[in-house]
């Protein structure tokens, strides 16, 4: 079972504070709405103040949990932002079942390109191949709408752009040696930290919209992810031993992604796929694609100007992946 009883009431102890939007609130008060005694709360509070939580006390009675440090504020996010339309206009919630799919009902009312939507959590973050991404509090959980000028075919070059900015936020705010997996994994040392799900709607043969998500496990703290995940998973707080600014890390992400969004509209994919390939993990390597129920394996030996990945197969010959889920075998 995961997470186990004891992180699962940490973490109630934690959303309580949060509901309090950084006023103090009574150790009794917590003890009596959980129904724990109070020397539990105590210890919760003592075990997320040394997780990096901004949570003070005036005296040992009360406590509050400071808000700059521990949430993505949007209108200070929103003032601090040097984009010129992206994130001009940001949807925040405290939770969501995915921002994907609220970015994709504004897509559909109409909602301009550039519009942000960011969550403290989701209940059904979704990942690529249809599976769940897990997104409790800590992460950077954010979709952006695109209208690009450009046929559906090419939308998978979004997903590139927005690794390589992904990528270059990590590496240039954190120093951390990041990769990244075909198609776009962001990895530190083999384990990922960032995620990137795009999807389309198009309308006889022409974009409408494309919704890019991006998860960043920031904060997040490991052992609320089953342990099966948790092998193959790191945080930027786990890299770094300390907790750091979500707020910050979504200003440079959104304004790295515009820089490489520009790009990309200027007909310039081929300098992001360069970048991208410096950063690439995958080239080089055996790898195995799984599509469906079927697999595929091969010594991954270059990506082309779509992005697409180049196999070759023991026989020699070349086989062009356009997706998959890939894994790296050696
Ligand atoms: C992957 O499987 O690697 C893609 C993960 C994408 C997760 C992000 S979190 C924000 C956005 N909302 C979602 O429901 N998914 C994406």
């Amino acid at each position: 079972m995961w997470p186990n009883a004891g992180v699962k009431m940490k973490n109630k102890v934690l959303e309580t504070l949060y509901e309090k939007k950084g006023e103090y609130v009574l150790v009794d008060e917590i003890a009596q709405e959980l129904e724990i005694p109070e020397s539990s709360v105590r210890e919760h509070i003592k075990s997320l103040i040394n997780e990096g939580y901004a949570v003070e006390s005036s005296s040992n009675k009360e406590f509050k949990l400071d808000e700059e440090l521990t949430l993505i504020l949007p209108h200070k996010l929103k003032n601090q932002l040097s984009t010129s339309y992206i994130g001009k206009e940001i949807h925040y919630f405290r939770e969501v079942d995915s921002t994907n799919e609220v970015a994709k009902r504004l897509a559909k009312e109409g909602a301009d390109e550039g519009v942000v939507v960011i969550a403290e959590s989701q209940k059904r973050g979704k990942g690529r191949h249809g599976k769940p991404w897990i997104s409790p509090l800590g992460g950077a959980w954010m979709s952006i709408i695109l209208r690009p000028d450009t046929l559906p075919i090419n939308a998978p070059q979004l997903t590139f752009t927005a690794g390589v900015a992904a990528a270059d936020t990590i590496k240039e705010e954190y120093g951390l040696d990041v990769g990244i997996k075909w198609p776009n994994d962001i990895l530190i040392e083999n384990k990922k930290v960032c995620g990137i799900l795009t999807e389309l709607s198009t309308e006889i043969n022409a974009i409408d919209y494309i919704i890019t998500g991006i998860g960043i496990d920031a904060n997040v703290d490991l052992e609320l992810l089953p342990p099966e995940l948790r092998e193959h998973t790191t945080s930027l707080k786990r890299e770094l031993e300390e907790d750091i600014s979500r707020m910050l890390l979504v200003k440079k992400f959104l304004e790295n992604f515009e820089k490489m969004y520009d790009e990309f509209n200027r007909g310039n994919f081929s300098n992001i796929l360069n970048k991208w390939r410096k950063y690439s993990k995958t080239i080089g390597r055996n790898v195995e694609i799984r599509k469906g129920t079927g697999f595929i394996r091969g010594e991954a030996v270059g990506v082309n100007n779509e992005g697409a990945l180049i196999l070759e197969l023991d026989d020699g010959s070349l086989k062009k992946i356009i997706s998959g889920e890939c894994r790296h075998i050696d």
